[in-house]
């Protein structure tokens, strides 16, 4: 065990030092970068003021850099701003009328572009359909779209009118899109006829119809058919492309103050339903434009590929908002990665040049398994800057990565972040040494720490919580009808963030993320509460009790492991299990279907009936089990 232990520090302290080619392009140093980052906290009004002038088009000035009544905290007071006349008007009128804002690809091959000038007008003339049917400032949209241009304008339609988007990732069942829509009280739900992965058509009208069915308040459904469609359109059905035409071209944005919200984002914590996170819009769209362009070093020409979906946070901040408030150009493309086969991504990169590829984890270990030869036939020399989001990267994950598709000619990024925080919060930035494993330090702005249960920081590389100690300008604002679960974020650790991860950081100040320190597990890079599949579970008419745990998974990071207690009248079998599994399929979505399911008489309970995952955990493991001296039996 102490063998295995120093093995893992040794890997996790090589320090590779950026490629030249990725130095001389830089727009900033590892130098700058540090005395930057000293400013920034020593003086972070200042330093956001500066860069709100420098970044950003306002319509007004704000009176307050930011305002914090603990734990409650505001951004740019007063001033006045509208995010899609940062993402698109003053790009159209600063001479990018003509660059390409969209390349949308899919598994066909087909190739879709946008300019930023034709994206501007789509938006527009969404933007005053939804006018048209009476969605006004504050009113909530429900989006559940496959990967398409389309959803992209209509994300930024509600932005422009002010309307509070609320996107659910297509692969959310419609019992879990249902919440999601009651929850927010949503007006109007966009949707579209169907997505294609693996070469199949998947229904996801079906979803929504089964979503919507008796929600009175839901006013209007409306559906991008795709090619080949011709739906038969029901009573509050409206066709996208139809709803478009007729509109004008032009829709002055809405004047928006900068804590107006954005969006709301559902993600899953470890008690309860899904939190509906909500972002505001001045200080997300600052942050989030500071972070694409100097964490990935974009330049005027380069071709950028964010390889997430719309569906999650890194789509919002990093494919729609980041990339176009900044003026770049990126490839989207729909469907699978390795389909038709796994050659598609690195063919992708070749086809288009691109400059600067951001995925996952649990995707490089994926491709790490077809083998070094499939990204050897391809010409990948236009990457430079290679991200990782969403889990943490092992050591050897990141040095194939490093190897096979940078060869040896690019930094990485290993951001860490998470739905709260709006964007990248610790990272290097391409001219900075990196260290395989270790995602970095804070950005400029973030003071972040690794402490203990009472806040008291804790020695270099010793595992303590992950806390970022004042707001940031993308912090979340709340949560959606339910303020005492935001205040839980700043009152764990009184006042200071608790991120919910656990880490440790070395002498040099890299920040180590080791992974959730709640009920959380992280499937592929997705956030799974384990309660939450625990109540799909037991809504099972056979099942009595469950408790869910994440089990170390070679490619997906973590997978789902459940313990099941039967009804009685109720014995295990192979249909029964398939059963229980096609159970959590409809009540959460196939993301949430446990790997394992293990049928069992008892489960491990406190004294007061709480379930101790962490001794099913350690028992599944083959590790000590710990202090028990809580449990009833
Ligand atoms: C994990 C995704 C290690 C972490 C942007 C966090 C990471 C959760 C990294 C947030 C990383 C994200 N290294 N772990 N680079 N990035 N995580 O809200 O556990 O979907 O708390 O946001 O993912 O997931 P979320």
């Amino acid at each position: 065990m102490a063998e295995h232990k120093d093995e893992i520090l040794l890997k996790v302290n090589q320090v590779f030092n950026p490629p030249e080619r990725v130095l001389e392009k830089a727009l900033i140093s590892a130098e700058e970068f540090d005395k930057i980052y000293q400013k920034s906290v020593e003086d972070p009004e200042g330093f956001w003021a500066e860069q709100a002038e420098k970044e950003l088009v306002w319509f007004e000035k704000w009176e307050k850099v930011r305002e914090w009544n603990y734990p409650y905290y505001k951004w740019f007071v007063g001033g006045k701003l509208n995010i899609t006349y940062n993402c698109l008007d003053r790009h159209v009128e600063n001479g990018r009328r003509n660059k390409i804002a969209y390349i949308y690809t899919n598994e066909d091959n087909q190739e879709i572009k946008v300019t930023y000038g034709e994206l501007l007008e789509m938006v527009n003339r969404f933007a005053n359909g939804l006018k048209s049917l009476g969605v006004k400032k504050g009113d909530r949209v429900v989006i559940y779209m496959p990967l398409v241009i389309e959803q992209m304008v209509a994300m930024l339609a509600c932005a422009r009118i002010g309307a509070i988007h609320s996107v659910v990732y297509a692969g959310f069942s419609a019992n879990a899109l249902r919440m999601r829509i009651e929850d927010a009280e949503a007006k109007v739900v966009i949707t579209s006829t169907w997505t294609k992965r693996r070469g199949k058509k998947i229904d996801l009208k079906s979803v929504v119809d089964e979503a919507v069915d008796g929600l009175e308040f839901v006013e209007n459904i409306i559906v991008f058919q795709r090619e080949g469609d011709e739906f038969e359109l029901a009573e509050k059905e409206i066709d996208f492309n139809e709803l478009m035409k007729n509109q004008s071209p032009e829709c002055e944005p809405e004047v928006m103050d900068a804590e107006d919200p954005l969006f709301i984002l559902y993600t899953s914590g470890s008690t309860g339903k899904p939190k509906g996170v909500l972002h505001t819009i001045g200080g997300y769209n600052l942050y989030t434009h500071v972070t694409t362009k100097y964490v990935f070093d974009i330049h005027e020409d380069d071709i950028y590929w964010c390889t997430a979906d719309p569906g999650w946070i890194t789509g919002h901040s990093y494919m729609l908002y980041g990339p176009l408030s900044v003026g770049t150009t990126s490839v989207i493309a729909e469907g699978a990665p390795d389909f038709p086969d796994p050659g598609r991504w690195w063919s992708i990169i070749e086809k288009y040049r691109v400059n600067i590829f951001y995925t996952a984890p649990t995707a490089i270990r994926l491709f790490m398994k077809y083998g070094e030869d499939w990204p050897a036939k391809y010409d990948l020399s236009s990457l430079r800057v290679l991200g990782s989001v969403g889990e943490p990267i092992n050591p050897e994950a990141w040095i194939w990565y490093y190897e096979n598709i940078g060869r040896k000619q690019c930094s990485i990024v290993d951001t860490w972040w998470q739905t709260e925080t709006g964007g990248h919060m610790i990272t290097t930035v391409p001219a900075y040494p990196q260290k395989p494993g270790k995602a970095g330090k804070p950005f400029w702005g973030i003071k972040a720490d690794v402490v203990d249960k009472q806040g008291n920081p804790v020695e270099p590389n010793t595992v303590g919580f992950l806390v970022i100690k004042e707001p940031w300008p993308s912090a979340l604002r709340t949560c959606w009808g339910e303020p005492e679960r935001f205040e839980k974020y700043w009152n764990e650790i009184p006042n200071v963030y608790t991120a919910g991860d656990l880490a440790t950081k070395d002498e040099d100040g890299y920040i180590m993320i080791l992974g959730r320190a709640d009920d959380v597990i992280n499937v592929s890079g997705h956030r799974i509460g384990t309660a939450e599949v625990e109540s799909a579970l037991v809504s099972h008419p056979a099942v009595a009790e469950a408790a869910v745990i994440g089990k170390p998974h070679e490619v997906k990071g973590e997978s789902i492991k459940a313990f099941v207690i039967l009804k009685q009248g109720h014995e295990p079998s192979d249909n029964l299990l398939k059963d229980i599994k096609m159970h959590v399929r409809h009540e959460l979505g196939s993301l949430a279907v446990p790997d394992e399911i293990e049928f069992v008489e008892k489960l491990p309970k406190t004294r007061s009936g709480k379930i101790m995952r962490r001794v099913l955990k350690a028992q599944e493991l083959g590790m000590d089990v710990g202090d028990i001296s809580t449990l009833e039996d």
